[in-house]
Parts: structure tokens; C-alpha cells; sequence
């Protein structure tokens, strides 16, 4: 049903896993797929353990977040979706795949990326300007959470972005101005992954809130503003709680953000 894995992933795969331990067993890879998140989700339906990674070369119905499309074209990016069931780890995982993406492309191609809140991967302080993007969605039973499919985005290469991206989005390569080892932002990436969740499951979440902290500098002093029921309001951010909550300040009063778009003013 899948594809065979290419030989540069499988082996970058092989010598993290060797060296370092790597999410990422087993991994199905796809020349082609609607969504990376749906054949993850059916095969975790079907009892796939923790740690299956679904890898695609080009989607053809990519998801984002808030029901938004992701550009999924074959060359530019690295899509993949993940299989986490480990309910420790559950509360703080879109966090961790932030930290595991940032982390990965830093490792991988030196690019000085930074988190926006949810989770936005940018580059630029003023003006940011997002190269990934994590989706996650969970499945609830009866006794509780089933799974969660973490759906990783990573632009690596410059597109021919739809319109309402153009001036938005952007590329490892276009940043850096030079070619980027995709297998290599993929292996750093998994292996950070491999590292936060691990934690998690040990119950220690103060280090990753501590990491996503540090790559997140907008979240903490910044003008932000985001719609509600009642209309637009605005604030200053001041931080994430334990739980990933944004927190902004508005008058005397502190509120807490728990989804939703946040718009950087
Ligand atoms: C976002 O809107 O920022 C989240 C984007 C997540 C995109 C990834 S690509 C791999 C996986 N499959 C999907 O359909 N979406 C996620």
C-alpha cells in the first residue's frame, strides 16, 4: 500500500535512531496522499503504535489549522503526520512538535527560527513570516484519549504560493539563500520529538515549557489581538500558562487564550 521509503530518509532515519533514538518506527512514506493526517488516523484505527510516522512526497489535500488549506506541492516541503497515544504526554504535544521543529530546523540548517504562539514556526521578529506549521487532532473513547495525529508542515523550499500566502509564507531555502538537507531537517526533527516526548512521559513538562518558552519571544510583551463573539479585542501577551494557554493583558485584567487565531500588531 505504501511506498517504498527514499534512500537519503531511510538512511538519515537509520543513523539518528542508531546514535540518538528517533520517532519514527515504523514509517510509511507516499509519493502521493490527500492527507497525511487521515492515513495516520486509519492506521491508528486499526491499532498502530505510538511512534508510526506517515511521511508524504506531495498532498493533495493538505490541512492547517482553523480549516485552512496547507500547500502541499511536491519539492517544497516536508509533510508528515504522527502517531502519539501516550496520555501523559497528550496536554503539552502540539507544544512539543513546536520546540521538535524548531529545534530540527535549527539543528539541520542553522536557520535562527523562532515559535509563534500556537505554534507557528517564523523567521523575523517584525514582520514573521511562517515556514511550518503543526495540526494536531485527537480521538476520544469511551475510556479517553485514543490517540492524537501530530501533522507536521515544513516548508523547505521556495513555491508558487497561492495569493493570501504570498508576503506570509516562506522556506528554509529562501531564507537561508542556499540548499537545505531536507532528510536531515526531517531526522533533527524526530529526534527532538523523540526527546520531548519521552519527557513528557516521565512527567517532566517543565523542561519543554521551558524550551518552547525560550524560542518564543513574541510571546511575552508584544501587541496582540484576536476576535471574539463580542468583536476584536487587544492586549499584550504575557506569557503561556502550564497548560499552553496564551496569556494577554487587557486593562487590569489577564486573559487566557486557548485557541483561536492570535494576530501580532
Ligand atoms: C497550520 O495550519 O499551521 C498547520 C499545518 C499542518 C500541515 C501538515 S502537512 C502534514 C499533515 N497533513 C495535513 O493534512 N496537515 C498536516
Amino acid at each position: 500500500m505504501s511506498d517504498p521509503v527514499p534512500p537519503d530518509i531511510a538512511a538519515a532515519l537509520a543513523q539518528t535512531a542508531e546514535r540518538r533514538g528517533c520517532f519514527g518506527d515504523p514509517v510509511y512514506y507516499f509519493g502521493e496522499t490527500a492527507s497525511t493526517n487521515d492515513i495516520a488516523a486509519t492506521l491508528a484505527e486499526h491499532g498502530a503504535p505510538e511512534g508510526t510516522t506517515v511521511i508524504a512526497a506531495r498532498q493533495t489535500a493538505g490541512r492547517g489549522r482553523l480549516g485552512r488549506t496547507w500547500f502541499s506541492p511536491e519539492g517544497a516541503g516536508l509533510y508528515l503526520s504522527l502517531v502519539c497515544r501516550n496520555p501523559d504526554a497528550a496536554p503539552l504535544l502540539t507544544l512539543a512538535g513546536g520546540v521538535a521543529v524548531a529545534a530540527g530546523v535549527r539543528a539541520a540548517s542553522g536557520l535562527p527560527v523562532f515559535i509563534k504562539w500556537p505554534n507557528d514556526v517564523v523567521v523575523g521578529d517584525m514582520r514573521p513570516r511562517k515556514l511550518a506549521g503543526i495540526l494536531a487532532e485527537a480521538s476520544t473513547g469511551a475510556d479517553g484519549l485514543q490517540y492524537v495525529i501530530l501533522g507536521i508542515g515544513i516548508n523547505l523550499r521556495p513555491a508558487a504560493y497561492p495569493p493570501e500566502l504570498a508576503g506570509k509564507a516562506t522556506s528554509i531555502e529562501t531564507e537561508l539563500g542556499r540548499a537545505a538537507d531536507s532528510a536531515a531537517v526531517l531526522a533533527e526533527t524526530l529526534a527532538a520529538f523523540r526527546e520531548l516526548v519521552d519527557r513528557l512521559a516521565r512527567g517532566d513538562r517543565a523542561q519543554v515549557l521551558a524550551r518552547w518558552r525560550a524560542l518564543a519571544p513574541s510571546s511575552r510583551g508584544a501587541m496582540v489581538e484576536w476576535t471574539t463573539s463580542a468583536g476584536d479585542r487587544r492586549g499584550i501577551s504575557a506569557g503561556i500558562d502550564d497548560e499552553g494557554a496564551l496569556l494577554v493583558k487587557v486593562g487590569g485584567r489577564t486573559e487566557r487564550i486557548i485557541s483561536g487565531e492570535v494576530r501580532w500588531t
